[in-house]
C-alpha cells in the first residue's frame, strides 16, 4: 500500500518546519529521516569535510519498508535524501524548492562553513534532489512547491495542495534561467 508523502529538498529551504506543522494539522505519522537514520543505526560514520553523517542507505531502505509495512497510518518522511523511501510505499514526492540566494542566506544565518553554503546552494541549483526524486518515484509522483517568497503557513497551504495533487510538475523551477535573467548567474559559478 502506498502510505508514505515524502518531502525532500536541499538543507535549509524548511522541510522539516512545515513538515511537522502537515503532520500535525493533517493527521499523518511523522518520519524525520536524520533521526530514524541514528535511531535504528543506519549511520555508518560522519563526514569530517562536510560535518554530516555518513548514511547507510540500505540499512535506513530496510528499516523504512519495515516501518512503512507496518504503519497503518499515512506517513510523511521527510529529509533531504528523501529517494532512500521504497517506491513502493511512495503516492507523492514533494521537492522544495528555495532561491539559491534566499538559501545562501539561510544557510549562512546557521553559521554553516563556507564550502558547505556552496555545495548546498550549487545542489539547488541543480535540481539535486528534484532528479534524485524523479530518479527513485517517476516524474508522474513528484511535484515541485517554490517556497521562496511564502511565509511558513502559506507554504503549508502549498504543500497539503500538492499532497492533493494540485501543484507543479518537475521542471518548472528554473534557478539558472532566473538567475542569468537577472544578471546574478556568475557568482554562483566558481
Ligand atoms: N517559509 C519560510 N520562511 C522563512 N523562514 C523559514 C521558512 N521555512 C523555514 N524557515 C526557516 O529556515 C530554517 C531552515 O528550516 P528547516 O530546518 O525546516 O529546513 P530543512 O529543510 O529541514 O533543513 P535540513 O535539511 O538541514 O534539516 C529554519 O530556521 C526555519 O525556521
Ligand atoms: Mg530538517
Amino acid at each position: 500500500m502506498k502510505n508514505a508523502i515524502v518531502i525532500t529538498g536541499t538543507p535549509g529551504v524548511g522541510k522539516t518546519t512545515v513538515s511537522r506543522e502537515i503532520a500535525r494539522s493533517e493527521g499523518y505519522r511523522l518520519i524525520e529521516l536524520n533521526s530514524l537514520a541514528m535511531e535504528v543505526g543506519a549511520v555508518s560514520g560522519e563526514d569530517p569535510e562536510r560535518g554530516s553523517m555518513i548514511i547507510d542507505e540500505p540499512k535506513l531502505k530496510r528499516e523504512l519498508a519495515k516501518v512503512l509495512k507496518s504503519e497503518g497510518a499515512k506517513c510523511i518522511v521527510e529529509g533531504h535524501y528523501g529517494e532512500v523511501v521504497p517506491p513502493r510505499f511512495v503516492e507523492k514526492a514533494v521537492v522544495i524548492r528555495l532561491d539559491p540566494r534566499v538559501l545562501r542566506q539561510r544557510l549562512v544565518e546557521r553559521g554553516y562553513h563556507p564550502a558547505k553554503i556552496d555545495e548546498n546552494v550549487q545542489a539547488e541549483i541543480l535540481d539535486s534532489c528534484l532528479v534524485n526524486a524523479v530518479d527513485a518515484f517517476g516524474k508522474g509522483a513528484v511535484l515541485e512547491v517554490d517556497a521562496t517568497r511564502l511565509e511558513v503557513k502559506q507554504l503549508v497551504s502549498k504543500v497539503i495542495e500538492a499532497i492533493a495533487g494540485r501543484g507543479n510538475e518537475p521542471g518548472s523551477v528554473n534557478w539558472i534561467a532566473l538567475l542569468q535573467k537577472e544578471g546574478v548567474l556568475h557568482e554562483f559559478l566558481h
